[in-house]
């Protein structure tokens, strides 16, 4: 399966979220190849201080693609690989809306904030047009709050189904992917390292879902 994180608002979690799933699906046993196509590279860097700091042992593929060639390449690891994970830039730029097309289903990241609901809606937009299944995930949820409860609630009448599972901000997730790693790995028993997995099954449950759908 072809997982594309896309989301137009930058800073709202697509590189941090693509790394630390992809690691999440390799505890999963499963293989798993990752792809950036956004020009910062920041993903890339992530791979980079991975592979000095486990060679071997690093488990991922990674590819840093490059325009509209970005596809034709995931769709290449896809043969060999069980789950490939784009991460892909802001801005609906054509990368992005290639990236979105080849995918089987887009994550959305979304903090509570206005700036990223409004920004959602022009993502979620591209992968109608595209007829690609999304998964809203909101991400750094503060607890117990009412605005972001409020804004939350919003999210439910974009149209898109919106995951269970909410990423706290937590100083792990950035702390694990400066040391090249996966909160799973870097702090296995912590709640990130729980959340981070519990993500990933509803993913995957999720997929399932909306492909049985379809099918129907
Ligand atoms: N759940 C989270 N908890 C803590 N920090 C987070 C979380 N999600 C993202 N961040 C931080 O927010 C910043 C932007 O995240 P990033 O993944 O780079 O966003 P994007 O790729 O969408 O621009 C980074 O500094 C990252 O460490
Ligand atoms: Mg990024």
């Amino acid at each position: 399966m072809i997982i594309t994180v896309a989301q137009q608002k930058g800073g709202a979690g697509k590189t941090t979220l693509a790394a630390q799933l992809a690691v999440a699906f390799a505890a999963m046993r499963r293989s798993v190849a990752t792809i950036d196509i956004d020009p910062q590279g920041s993903l890339s860097r992530w791979a980079e201080v991975r592979s000095q700091r486990l060679g071997e042992n690093n488990k991922l593929t990674h590819v840093k693609a490059t325009g509209w060639r970005s596809s034709q390449q995931a769709e290449q690891l896809a043969k060999t690989h069980q789950v490939v994970i784009i991460d892909s830039p802001p801005h609906a730029e054509t990368d992005a809306r290639l990236s979105v097309r080849v995918a089987d289903i887009i994550l959305i990241p979304v903090q509570p904030s206005p700036m990223d609901v409004w920004a959602t809606q022009a993502t979620l937009q591209l992968a109608r047009q595209e007829r690609v299944p999304t998964l809203i995930i909101p991400n750094r949820v503060p607890p117990r709050s009412n605005m972001a409860e409020g804004i939350l609630e919003n999210l439910d009448q974009l149209g898109s189904p919106v995951s269970r599972i909410r990423l706290g901000s937590r100083v792990a997730y950035a702390e694990s992917l400066l040391n090249g790693l996966g909160v799973i790995e870097f702090q296995p028993l912590s709640t990130a390292a729980d959340e981070m997995a519990a993500l990933a099954r509803e993913v995957v449950r999720n997929m399932s879902m909306q492909q049985r759908k379809a099918a129907a």
